[in-house]
């Protein structure tokens, strides 16, 4: 039997995933939004299946009209890109009044259709909105996570390969903690053909890519007006992708902790193992007493971002 990923909120994060994940050839698609929406899903979900023949894909993409579920049954992944995204001179800590009710609306119309299904959230504030995400379900923890990480680090990735002007191939980096400007970026644990960065480049240098990694998302909020959507949506097929084939890729998630890394009650952005179960294991790092810290100030954010749930 083929795959099948339904994408909730097929705005510019929600097609962007779709378009990556047509091309993997990996699942068949449907495209899901509200029901002022109307048709929109169902005229993106046409023009991705047209790419078809030009990219030679094989999967097949559909949209439902006027905010229904109706053909999402039985989804293996269950991808949550509703909501709203921040414009200039937001934080992403701003939009969880908005962004709560998206996050708890979408789990009631969609898991009761796909009770099986692995649920990957990118709603901002994200590691906020997986916490609520995976209270609401209640699920177990493996099958719910937010993707962030994955991006973060391939933004620092892009920063590094362009310092040096080596391929991005060459480059290996981590970014953990929590998807906003106080998230983790690891420079011990980043490497540029397995040799870490500290030795590649200056402190000031290697300092100064860090900080831009923090503030990635804000710099393309401040170009483009509203928020980044290729690199997320890339993002998020892969997270799909390592699911739907069993990987078994690690690769930074927030996951919902119980003990792991002295964390408990709250989602935030550790090294995962993803395969079929979702999250199959956590991987945890030894941080010196300096990733510590900005660990724990990653953490006090999202306490204080999380006091806004209702
Ligand atoms: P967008 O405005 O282009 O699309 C959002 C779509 O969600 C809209 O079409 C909207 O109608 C739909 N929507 C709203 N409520 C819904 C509901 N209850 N059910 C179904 N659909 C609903 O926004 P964009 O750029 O696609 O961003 C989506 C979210 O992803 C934002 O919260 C943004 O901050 C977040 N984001 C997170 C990233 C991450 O790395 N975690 C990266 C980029 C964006
Ligand atoms: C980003 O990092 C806004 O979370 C979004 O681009």
């Amino acid at each position: 039997m083929r795959n099948k990923v339904s994408i909730i909120g097929a705005g510019n994060v929600g097609a962007s995933c779709a378009l990556w994940l047509a091309q993997a050839n990996v699942a068949d698609l449907v495209l899901v939004d509200i029901p002022q929406a109307e048709t929109m899903p169902v005229g993106k979900s046409l023009d991705l299946l047209q790419a078809g023949p030009i990219i030679g894909y094989n999967s097949r993409v559909v949209g439902t009209a006027n905010g229904s579920y109706d053909g999402t049954e039985n989804s293996d992944v269950l991808i949550i890109t509703g909501g709203l995204p921040r414009k200039p001179g937001m934080s992403r800590e701003d939009l969880v009044g908005a962004n709560q009710q998206v996050i708890t609306n979408i789990i009631d119309h969609a898991l009761p259709r796909s009770p099986n299904a692995i649920i990957i959230v990118v709603t901002n504030p994200l590691d906020t909105m997986t916490y609520l995400a995976y209270q609401h379900a209640k699920l177990p923890k493996n099958r719910i996570f937010g993707q962030a990480g994955i991006l973060d680090s391939a933004r620092f990735a892009a920063f590094v390969a362009q310092e040096l002007d080596v391929a991005i191939e060459n480059v290996h980096t981590v970014v953990l903690g929590g998807h906003g400007d106080e998230m983790v970026p690891l420079t011990r644990y980043s490497t540029v053909f397995g040799v870490p960065l500290t030795e590649w480049l200056p402190a000031d240098k290697l300092n100064a890519l860090v900080e831009r990694t923090r503030k990635g998302g804000g710099e393309i909020v401040n170009l483009l007006k509203t928020s980044a959507y290729y690199a997320p949506g890339a993002a998020l097929a892969k997270m799909a992708i390592a699911v739907l084939n069993d990987s078994k890729l690690i690769v930074p998630c927030s996951a919902y902790l119980e003990g792991e890394y002295g964390l408990s009650d709250i989602c935030f952005g550790v090294p995962v193992k993803l395969g079929a179960n979702g999250i199959e294991q956590i991987i945890e790092l030894k941080l010196t007493a300096e990733e510590q810290a900005m660990a724990d100030r990653s953490v006090g954010i999202i306490r204080e971002t999380m006091k806004a749930l209702k």
